[in-house]
């Protein structure tokens, strides 16, 4: 049984007010709802597992439903997690990781804004364990443009659900808003592997 984590708004959270805040809220508990329908119906015995099939079948929707809840839960609370920072810039140790793989600091923000603008999804800087490096990453749906052995160390939602109550089509203000309220110490805990 997966427990929704209570997140409540504060004056920190500058990238989105209160009512687009609680709006996204119910859209989270909906997801862990679904996944703890998911997990329940693959742990009893109606999944129906003997009529699996690749092409249709009732098992093969129980597992695309799985991952997409799950991810959706999981990257609901890493984005709520990371925003609400008050310092503009990363600690040296995060800076210096960043500056690494992506040239500098800057060319890292003008690279995950781009990330962003190109996501229907989510935007994700993500440590690729592959290549040993941080690379900024595009997701069109919560289970859709994962890297598959990578741990997201900063998460931005770019559903339009996630800013239009607030911003309308102004999405690149969503996005700078964005960049100037998070929580880099947050993304510090996560990039201590
Ligand atoms: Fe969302």
């Amino acid at each position: 049984m997966i427990e929704k984590i209570p997140f409540t708004y504060t004056n920190d959270i500058t990238v989105i007010n209160q009512e687009q805040f609680d709006v996204h809220m119910r859209l989270y508990e909906g997801y862990v709802t679904n996944i703890n329908k998911i997990d329940a119906i693959l742990q009893g015995g109606d999944a129906q597992r003997d009529q699996s099939n690749s092409t249709f079948s009732y098992y093969r929707e129980l597992k695309r439903g799985e991952t997409y809840a799950l991810d959706g839960v999981i990257l609901h609370e890493l984005y709520f997690e990371n925003i609400g920072g008050t310092t503009p810039e990363p600690d040296r140790s995060v800076m210096d990781q960043i500056a690494n793989d992506f040239y500098s600091f800057e060319d890292w923000q003008e690279d995950f804004i781009a990330t962003a603008l190109a996501s229907r999804g989510w935007a994700v800087l993500a440590f690729d364990q592959r290549s040993n490096r941080l690379r900024n990453i595009s997701l069109d749906a919560h289970d859709l443009g994962n890297i598959a052995y990578s741990a997201p160390v900063l998460v931005l939602d770019m559903y339009e659900h996630a800013y239009f109550l607030e911003y309308a089509d102004n999405k690149a203000e969503y996005i700078n808003k964005f960049m100037a309220n998070i929580n880099w110490d947050v993304v510090a805990d996560r990039m201590r592997f």
